[in-house]
């Protein structure tokens, strides 16, 4: 019955509706008539008002299905849109980051100015390196300015970088860097996370041993202690980036790679995403302007994510720097050194918008309303949520606790292939409605497709599908033509598959439901089932793995294995240790399980399938870090019944 009331509570808080306030709508960068623009007149205006470009564009895209091509004959330099167009307009003394390090007291506050000055160092240290256009870089940090710094000098030089988030084991660097054949590591001696420091040097070292393509390691001096350097191939960041003197921005077609972003997908190898220079610059840039009505001279602009991740890239570095914000970044963890340290430095900046994720507002609202109550926070005049679908509870308690209740929230969809954001309201005309992202951003074709492809209309759900290419679309998967086309545009001829679950309400406003298929989202982060399952597997005593999600009320989903050990082991509560800590090791802390059941048998099909749903099921109803599972002959007489019955039906 517990369930059915919950139903009916959610239900409830659902139906409620938020007008934008007429303050916010009467000023806000999109008005109602952005929605009636035609698709190629408002990508057009979109790619010269956003961006300022070496030679003009001369034809929008061009579109041969499952490739796009944005803004063609176009020239342009990313980092000289991201910093010497605000410098040469005089707008160099506008802070673009107020750095907060997570150590008590420890800030510094950027200028367009200084970082293009920082930028210009290291990007004349690259070169002297032998960096140049098409030499790809690896970049392995936490967040500090420099990672933005790094990003940018590599933009400046042509040179393609691949971002590795700091929370990645060695393993999962070497493989990205060995994909890339980056041939220059960008990282730091260790970096600062909840009090401790993590040893991104360390790991860094041991995934450039495996990476031969690899041949110059800079090192950013954070913590300043004692770190392993080697002669000739590792340099210190302070002591290569010196050379001050101009380093021109290399002219970039609109085609020309700008980075790869590795993320999971159904397989144990991760997609490199790749998104090039023009569309992504402006998509990312028009996507920031529009939805978080961003006014330069007015504004201090916080996303709280990192720079490892794809909404790092589009609005923590390229969006919010291409339109001149001045942006937060903070370092360390909400929580430390205590649960009110976001709204202490919400407070400290001003800031006005607040940019995160769903999992983070649950985290806050299990801590309580009392620590953001302590600051100050109505300069907050705008929040957003992205990464998963947001909970109406917490949409609620993002609004009154943060928002006040005047600010309006834009919960926004899109993924690492999309590059920007796809589906959102605009905050200055949408009503919203607590868990909904709304609506298509105008230039953007989203569409709900039955199993046979035909389009569902409102008061339908389905598959996700985007008909029409977009700016900062993926322009591929690194290397891997045939995986591109399986994964994306097998299903439905023509049309992009997102992967995720939705339906249409009556207003024809989008609801997000989720992954269709083995990837789990877990505090916003993707991961792949069986990238787990194989790193449990490579576990000298495990004999097979098979991974689910279940609901859990903070992270959004929590990863259960169910592991077989060979020799008909048993499982003990040492065991589940070292299995999660290897796949620590194998992926990130990350992708460790939250539950190892283990099990004899793994349920499967008389043809030999692991009958995942299943799985799913006897997770869901397993108590997190529950040690009594273990082996506990209840699952396993539920897993023995239950495959019992499936075998049945399968017959
Ligand atoms: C999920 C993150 C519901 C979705 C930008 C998508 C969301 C995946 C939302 C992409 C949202 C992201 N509502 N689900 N507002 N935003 N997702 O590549 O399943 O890390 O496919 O990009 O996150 O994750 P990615």
């Amino acid at each position: 019955m517990e369930t059915s009331s919950q139903e009916i509570n959610t239900y409830q808080l659902e139906e409620r509706r938020y007008p934008p306030p007429p303050e916010f709508a009467a000023r806000a960068n999109a008005q109602r008539d952005i929605y009636d623009r035609d698709f190629d007149e408002f990508w057009e205006t979109e790619g010269r008002e956003r961006v300022a470009w070496f030679e003009p564009f001369t034809k929008l895209y061009e579109w041969e299905p499952p490739y796009a091509k944005w803004y063609l004959g176009g020239k342009l330099n990313v980092a000289w849109n991201c910093l010497d167009k605000h410098v040469e307009a005089g707008r160099g003394d506008q802070v673009a980051y107020y750095w907060e390090g997570e150590p008590d007291g420890d800030r510094r506050a950027l200028t367009y100015s200084d970082l293009l000055r920082e930028v210009t160092k290291l990007a004349n240290a690259l070169k002297s390196l032998g960096v140049g256009k098409g030499t790809p870089v690896g970049i392995y940090m936490g967040m500090v300015p420099e990672a933005p710094v790094a990003m940018l000098a590599c933009a400046r030089l042509g040179a393609p970088h691949t971002v590795i988030f700091g929370g990645f084991s060695a393993d999962s660097l070497a493989g990205r860097l060995h994909d890339m054949e980056c041939e220059v590591l960008i990282t730091q001696d260790e970096a600062w996370r909840r009090g401790t420091t993590v040893p991104l040097k360390r790991v860094a070292d041991e995934a450039v041993g495996e990476s031969p393509t690899v041949q110059n390691v800079v090192v950013l001096q954070r913590t300043g202690n004692d770190v392993p350097m080697t002669e000739g191939r590792d340099h210190w960041w302070h002591e290569l980036a010196t050379d001050e003197s101009e380093c021109p921005a290399e002219p970039m077609d609109s085609e020309d790679l700008l980075y790869l972003l590795y993320t999971s997908g159904t397989t144990a190898k991760p997609k490199g995403i790749v998104h090039t220079t023009g569309g992504y610059l402006v998509g990312a840039a028009s996507t920031h302007y529009y939805i978080f009505d961003l006014k330069r001279d007015e504004d201090v602009y916080w996303c709280a994510a990192d720079v490892g991740w794809v909404t790092g890239h589009s609005y923590i570095v390229y969006g919010p720097l291409c339109n001149g914000a001045t942006s937060v970044m903070y370092e360390g963890t909400p929580d430390y050194p205590d649960k009110d340290r976001w709204w202490e430095i919400i407070e400290r900046y001003g800031v006005t918008i607040l940019y995160t994720a769903p999992t983070a507002i649950r985290s806050h609202m299990k801590w309580g309303p009392e620590h953001a109550q302590k600051h100050d926070l109505s300069t907050l005049r705008l929040l957003g949520s992205v990464g998963e679908p947001i909970n109406p509870e917490a949409w609620i308690w993002y609004h009154e606790h943060i928002g006040g209740e005047r600010c309006p929230i834009v919960d926004t969809w899109w993924q690492t292939e999309t590059g920007m954001i796809m589906i959102t309201p605009l905050p200055g005309i949408t009503t919203t409605k607590p868990g909904s992202a709304t609506k298509p951003f105008p230039g953007v074709d989203v569409a709900v497709f039955n199993e046979e492809g035909a389009e569902v209309g409102p008061g339908g759900g389905g598959y996700l599908v985007l008909r029409k290419p977009w700016p900062a679309m993926l322009r591929g998967l690194y290397k891997e033509d045939e995986r591109y086309r399986e994964t994306y545009w097998s299903k439905y001829p023509n049309v992009y598959l997102a992967g995720d679950g939705a339906r249409i309400d009556e207003d024809g406003d989008f609801w997000l439901l989720g992954r269709v298929d083995d990837v789990m989202n877990v505090s916003g982060h993707r991961i792949s089932t069986i990238e787990v399952e194989s790193a449990l597997v490579d576990h000298k005593e495990v004999a097979e793995a098979a991974v689910a999600a279940r609901f859990d009320a903070t992270t959004g989903q929590a990863i259960v294995a169910f592991v077989t050990l060979k020799g008909g082991a048993e499982g003990s509560v040492e065991k589940l240790e070292e299995l999660r800590n290897h796949v620590a090791i194998k992926i990130g802390a990350i992708a460790k399980p939250a539950n190892i059941v283990f099990t004899p048998e793994l349920p499967k099909t008389r043809s030999g399938k692991i009958m995942r749903r299943l799985l799913r099921d006897v997770a869901e109803n397993r108590p997190l870090g529950d040690t009594t599972t273990l082996a506990d002959p209840t699952v396993v007489d539920e897993l023995r019944s239950r495959e019992a019955e499936e075998q049945s039906k399968e017959d």
